[in-house]
């Protein structure tokens, strides 16, 4: 993969140069091949190292359920034939979450947050989206996140994962801390709708006449981006964002641009550790809007694994692995959680 660091705003360029430290050398920038990897294990290891919040979602476990409206940009129907570019407009579930399995994770952490959609199309179709506020994501396929949810699993006598096979899971894997020093580059986000929630893997969109367009998404707050200090951030605590989301939607100030940043030659849409090159163009598909957002831990959520290969007619996945594995372990959270008694939407 070939950065053109030259084009860009010396302070970007530094950004991405020290992101980029753990990266692939270029011509390593396809997701490497891996063996398969079952559900179940995956799903295991989640709450072996995450923990096990019986009732919870393995991952985004502390979140909330809204609902929302999209509405397709003039341009994306030169992009993709999909209905969800009608410019029609679109009922949209939407959850916001905060990473991880724990359902008391802080709001004040610099760590993921989480947008999931599901869009009800005007021809029926469903089209499902997760999110999250990173470019990139931990792991390039699953047997490596596999392994390296194992090498942080707690030890049972310390209750704390082994330094020193997270170390050695790192130095032979190091494209799995390219996400991590993007949390620790970037301040706690002010509130779920400040923040920008990138899909991550590839994706192609096809229009009427059957021409491709190739690249990653991301949605880009309306309002801007809004960040706090340390100060600030430890000042809010550990419980401000439900409530700061239901009186920003409340305000009428909750809507991101859904933007597409299209590929060139040459950049890698089937690995998940590597964002596309700052710079590339940029088109905006249409925006989202949030209503409304549920009052307590209910909602339209409940039933919804937001599954990213739900995808339309006019849009498709470009071979990243990561995405392939998604499916079947959102299924296996969804029926365990479900079985559980979910306690949360
Ligand atoms: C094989 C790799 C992965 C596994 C095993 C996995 C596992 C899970 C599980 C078990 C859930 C909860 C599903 C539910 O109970 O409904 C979940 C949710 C989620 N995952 Fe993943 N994940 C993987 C890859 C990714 C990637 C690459 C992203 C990056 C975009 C991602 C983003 C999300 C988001 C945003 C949610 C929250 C959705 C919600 O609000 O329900 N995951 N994941």
């Amino acid at each position: 993969m070939n950065f053109p660091l030259s084009k860009l705003a010396p302070v970007t360029a530094g950004l991405l140069v020290s992101l980029m430290a753990a990266a692939p050398a270029a011509g390593q920038s396809a997701a490497p091949a891996t063996a398969p990897v079952s559900p179940v294990a995956l799903v295991d290891q989640f709450e072996a190292t995450g923990g096990k919040f019986e009732g919870y979602r393995r991952s985004g476990a502390k979140g909330i359920c809204a609902m929302g409206e999209f509405v397709g940009s003039a341009e994306s129907k030169n992009i993709s034939s999909t209905s969800a570019f009608s410019g029609q407009k679109i009922p949209v579930i939407v959850r916001f979450s905060v990473g991880g399995a724990n359902p008391k994770a802080p709001d004040n952490a610099k760590s993921q947050r989480n947008m999931a959609l599901e869009f009800a199309l005007p021809n029926g179709e469903v089209w499902q989206h997760g999110n999250i506020s990173a470019p990139v994501f931990g792991a390039a396929t699953p047997s490596q996140l596999l392994g390296r949810l194992a090498s942080q699993q707690p030890d049972p006598a310390t209750k704390a994962a082994d330094p020193a096979k997270v170390k050695a899971f790192a130095e032979a894997n190091p494209e799995v801390l390219i996400q991590g020093r993007w949390f620790a580059s970037q301040p706690v986000p002010a509130s779920f709708g400040s923040v920008n929630y990138w899909g991550v893997h590839g994706f192609a969109f096809t229009n009427s006449k059957g021409e491709k367009t190739a690249g990653k998404w991301i949605f880009e707050p309306v309002g801007g981006l809004q960040g706090l200090t340390d100060e600030e951030a430890k000042a809010k605590g550990p419980s401000f964002l439900f409530d700061d989301l239901r009186q920003r939607v409340a305000d009428g100030q909750v809507a991101f641009n859904f933007n597409l940043e299209i590929a060139q030659a040459g950049d890698s849409l089937d690995n998940a550790t590597l964002p596309l090159p700052a710079g590339r163009r940029k088109i905006t598909l249409g925006q989202l809007r949030v209503t409304s957002v549920s009052p307590d831990a209910g909602g339209s959520c409940l039933t919804i694994n937001f599954d990213p290969n739900r995808l339309p007619k006019g849009v498709e996945g470009l071979g990243d692995p990561m995405l392939a594995a998604r499916s079947a372990p959102y299924a296996v959270s969804m029926g365990r959680r479900l079985g559980e008694g979910a306690k949360q939407q």
